[in-house]
């Protein structure tokens, strides 16, 4: 298998200004007042996780509490993180599409367009590297930084820790922050730490697939959806292989597996010809280690949930006809649209991804699939969604 590893054990020294382009932001990370801060920490949280998932493992210096979860949610929430106060991570992480966004691209608040596709964030907990391609992005606490800051493309658009203030003059907050961090003043990295937390506890783990696998309850799955997740696990297909694990992803890091494991792929899409002004950032793995072979590798996204996640690829490039409509409230549900672009998607392995692009050629080749089987596959990866996920208050908006 052509598959690169990379393996940078640079996690704790690793400086991410590069990615906020230009903002002299000051690092306000105090690592003795974190140590003291990390007793004053109420430890011990309730993972509550659903049968055959392995506890994720979490950066020692930000322990997960119930505290801090709840603050995370508020934060991911408020408007208040964004400069002029009018969008939030939920603005592009909806829960009703697991926390994905249902657009092809998403934009920021001065309406310039990402150029690429927002992720869902169901199990964003056990990703060893975040995003699409960058494998400096080790986790959540840091991730946090782009979106709140970064310059390009402007997402909430923040310049300073004005909005820190924001926050400690809502009454809300300061017993919040009390709680979670034993201050009740809020600062930029225990708000990018109560993020993280919030983010770490949305663990998706109920859907019909899990109920058959992990809760033995063999008539959750009908006969096609059996059918097609066999072709899923076979060699005729290869799904698995990239999308294999109890988080369909081979990129995984948890309290069962022995090292962090991260891969890039070629999956034969990247041409980015669909919207042209925008490629010259997006090629892929390419864009963060400007080697050649790198060119169209990204990592493969974990397909939990992936009836609800359209349009799908980095470049949003697969959606149901009605795209225009992303809430597809024209007459087509969206089990309807996420069945005609995932028939897409499978059409695209079939025929071996695009000629012209490199690939892993082992793994993405013609193969050839009756309508009935495709129609399997398209039944069982929405056997993926887990709609109490997709409605549990403990994610929703608490405002
Ligand atoms: C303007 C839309 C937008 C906003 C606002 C936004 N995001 Fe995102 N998010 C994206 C896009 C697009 C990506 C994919 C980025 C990439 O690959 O470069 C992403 C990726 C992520 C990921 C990586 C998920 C994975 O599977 O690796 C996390 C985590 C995340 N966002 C959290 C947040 C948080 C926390 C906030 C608020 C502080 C936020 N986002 C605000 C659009 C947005
Ligand atoms: C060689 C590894 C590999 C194999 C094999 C593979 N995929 Fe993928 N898959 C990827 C990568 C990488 C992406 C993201 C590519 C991109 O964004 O351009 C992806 C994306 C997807 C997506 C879109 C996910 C999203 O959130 O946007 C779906 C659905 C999908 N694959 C299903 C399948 C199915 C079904 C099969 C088997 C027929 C399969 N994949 C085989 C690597 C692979």
């Amino acid at each position: 298998m052509n598959r690169i590893y990379l393996f940078l054990l640079i996690i704790s020294q690793f400086n991410c200004s590069f990615l906020l382009d230009g903002l002299n932001l000051q690092k306000e990370d105090n690592d003795k007042n974190l140590l003291l801060l990390l007793f004053a920490i109420p430890t011990g949280y309730n993972w509550n996780l659903p049968p055959g998932f392995p506890t994720p493992v979490v950066p020692s210096i930000n322990p997960m509490s119930e505290a801090k979860v709840e603050l995370g949610r508020f934060l991911f929430y408020d408007r208040a993180l964004s400069r002029d106060q009018s969008m939030s991570c939920s603005s592009c992480h909806i829960q009703e599409f697991a926390f994905a966004d249902a657009k092809v691209f998403p934009s920021g608040i001065t309406g310039e367009i990402h150029p690429r596709n927002s992720q869902h964030l169901s199990n964003v907990a056990y990703h060893t590297r975040l995003t699409w391609n960058n494998p400096l992005m080790t986790n959540l606490e840091i991730q946090s930084r782009v979106p709140m800051f970064g310059a390009s493309p402007v997402e909430l658009g923040l310049q300073n820790n004005d909005f820190v203030n924001r926050l400690n003059a809502n009454p809300i907050y300061p017993p919040m922050f009390q709680r979670a961090f034993g201050d009740p003043t809020a600062n930029e990295q225990n708000v990018r730490f109560a993020l993280a937390s919030f983010q770490r506890s949305m663990i998706s783990g109920n859907s019909k697939f899990d109920q058959y696998n992990f809760r033995n309850n063999r008539s959750a799955l009908n006969p096609s959806e059996v059918l097609g997740m066999n072709l899923f696990n076979g060699e005729k297909a290869e799904c698995f292989h990239c999308h294999g694990g109890f988080n369909f992803t081979d990129t995984a890091f948890h309290g069962n597996s022995g090292s962090q494991e991260f891969f890039y792929h070629s999956n034969g899409i990247h041409s980015d010809t669909y919207y042209a002004p925008l490629s010259n950032d997006k090629k892929g793995l390419f864009d963060v280690t400007g080697i050649s072979s790198d060119i169209g590798k990204f990592r493969a996204p974990s397909l939990r949930n992936i009836g609800v996640t359209y349009p799908y690829m980095h470049d949003g490039s697969f959606m149901c006809d009605d795209s225009e409509n992303p809430k597809i409230t024209l007459g087509k549900t969206k089990r309807d649209c996420a069945k005609n672009a995932l028939t897409k998607v499978i059409l695209h392995y079939e025929s071996g991804g695009q000629t012209t692009v490199a690939k892993d050629t082992n793994l993405i080749r013609p193969f050839g699939l009756t309508v009935t089987e495709r129609e399997n596959m398209v039944n069982f990866l929405l056997a993926l969604t887990d709609e109490e996920f997709l409605t549990n208050p403990k994610f929703a908006s608490p405002f």
